[in-house]
């Protein structure tokens, strides 16, 4: 491993001197799949409530991969939440003008991207305000927010970078861990959810939870690293599979990727937040050898790990025959 590739692999931590702007290109978002109509309709008992997903990404690109999926599964976008700086894909270094990619084989994920919070707008005060669901807090964008009820799951998930009890929100300031922690609580106690689950890829993400989440919230988040490490980024120049020549940038984070591409492959009617949790930790890891790899964590309330995950994540029809991903399954 040469020293410039190795350079390459962190991507996600604060670069202290150039405030984090010269490694966003790093940044590659990918796909998130999201709930269907159809699970609703087959919620006979009402037990399901709707479901809400909060997209947080310095970059861009699962979005387009979002709208395929609505158009199959009918999703009612005003469930979704997209924050977005927005600054890769028309980016001079990008070598594909105005495509990203986030697997070395995979199509284009911009085009058709959705934007409700871009730019200057994407900042912690409007994510704040968006998942306690405050319309008249919000400044800008779209306006929309998470008007969640006492029986709907909430979805978040966060990608950028990240430092010691930080995440790095695109304008400033950031976002700290215990303002983050302050707005779960008081979404807690307005009784407007019944559970959710936060996936955070960040450097140093565990921080933002470490000794300081409280297992009362109904809250369960899985974090790509320890409070104290970095974490990766995957299909970089010199790795195999390596991204199409003319890029020099690692095409995705491997956490990020990791849960991807879990979900895209797996029935997710059938499998658990658990055992996506075993797999991607797994392959955070680098396969246990925590060179290029990270210790992916969790907090909160654990017991949340044992639903399906389509009740956070939804369910693409196209799965239908897939298996649950049961790596590790059984084991504890
Ligand atoms: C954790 O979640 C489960 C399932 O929703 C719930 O029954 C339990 O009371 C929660 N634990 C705490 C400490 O809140």
């Amino acid at each position: 491993m040469t020293v410039p590739t190795l350079l390459l692999l962190v991507l996600l931590c604060f670069d202290v001197i150039g405030g984090g702007r010269a490694s966003r290109l790093e940044r590659w978002e990918s796909a998130i799949r999201m709930p269907t109509q159809k699970d609703e309709a087959e919620d006979v008992d009402g037990e399901l409530g709707t479901r809400w997903a909060v997209l947080v990404a310095g970059s861009s690109g699962y979005g387009n991969y979002r709208h395929q999926l609505l158009r199959k599964g009918g999703l009612k976008e005003e469930n979704i939440v997209v924050f977005m700086y927005d600054d890769i894909a028309n980016n001079e270094l990008n070598p594909r003008p105005g495509i990203i990619i986030n697997h070395p084989q995979g199509d284009d994920l911009y085009a058709g991207v959705p934007k409700d919070y871009t730019g200057e707008l994407v900042t912690a005060e409007n994510l704040y305000a968006v998942l306690l669901g405050k319309k008249d807090a919000v400044k800008g964008g779209s306006g929309k927010v998470v008007d969640s009820k006492p029986n709907d799951r909430i979805f978040l998930y966060y990608s950028d970078h990240g430092g010691p009890g930080v995440l790095g929100m695109p304008n400033m300031p950031f976002l700290y861990a215990m303002d983050f922690i302050e707005v779960l609580k008081k979404k807690h106690a307005s009784g407007t959810y019944k559970e959710m689950v936060l996936y955070i890829e960040a450097c140093e993400s565990g921080s933002i939870f470490e000794g300081i989440m409280p297992q009362d919230l109904n809250v369960y988040v899985t974090t790509a690293s320890n409070a104290q490490e970095s974490s990766f980024g995957t299909y970089c120049p010199g790795m195999e599979p390596s991204p199409p020549p003319e890029y020099i940038t690692c095409l995705g984070d491997l956490y990020s990727v990791a849960w991807m591409e879990d979900s895209e492959t797996h029935n997710l009617k059938k499998e658990t937040v658990k055992q996506q949790f075993q797999s991607v930790k797994e392959r955070t890891s680098n396969f246990n050898n925590y060179n290029i790899g990270s210790h992916v964590m969790e907090y909160g309330n654990g017991s949340i790990k044992a639903e399906k995950l389509y009740l956070y994540q939804g369910f693409d029809p196209a799965t239908m025959n897939f298996p649950p991903n049961t790596l590790n399954n059984g084991l504890p």
